[in-house]
């Protein structure tokens, strides 16, 4: 009986530094995805969106290897150790993410894309919405996204809105 009281109260204490914000483990996923893109704003004059987007505004695209790194938080379960179950935490990433944008023209062939301009901040903010209210257990923390080395946006899921320009920002 005493022994059942101790791991009550440790369960009570977790819960306590699960909301104070303390006792967090932060768990990464890093993954890759190849894709194709082009920057431009269809409300812009094609002087405006070649001074603003410059090469990034090739009408036929351009392409990227990107890593996407995501991150979750949590307190490790007691039982297994895992904030979240890394195996689990690729598969979604994989199903969700990955399978619908690798080999693929952002502009055109993903339907969660459309009508967004596809910059590195604005993909961040949308993979964060898919993924938010998929994973399983701890919270998402951080979806970082390299477009290049030297080149990454990481999105931390402030509120923020994205203009959507509809069937404009796929072609005229
Ligand atoms: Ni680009």
């Amino acid at each position: 009986m005493e022994g059942e009281y101790i791991v009550r109260l440790d369960y009570l204490s977790e819960f306590i530094n699960y909301l104070k914000g303390t006792g967090m483990v932060y768990v990464t996923r890093k993954s890759h995805f190849s894709a194709s893109h082009r920057l431009f704003n269809p409300t812009f004059s094609d002087e405006k969106n070649d001074a603003i987007f410059d090469k990034c505004n090739n009408i036929n695209g351009h392409g990227h290897n990107y890593v996407l790194e995501v991150t979750v938080k949590g307190n490790p379960n007691r039982e297994t150790g895992y904030v979240i179950d890394l195996k689990q935490l690729r598969d979604i990433i994989e199903s969700e993410i990955i399978d619908k944008v690798d080999h693929k023209h952002l502009n055109y062939d993903v339907p969660f894309l459309q009508g967004i301009i596809p910059t590195a901040e604005n993909l961040a903010i949308v993979f964060w919405s898919i993924l938010k209210n998929s994973i399983p257990t701890g919270i998402l923390y951080s979806v970082k996204l390299f477009e290049s080395d030297n080149n990454f946006v990481e999105y931390f899921g402030e509120p923020v809105s994205i203009p959507n320009y509809g069937n404009g920002a796929v072609l005229s």
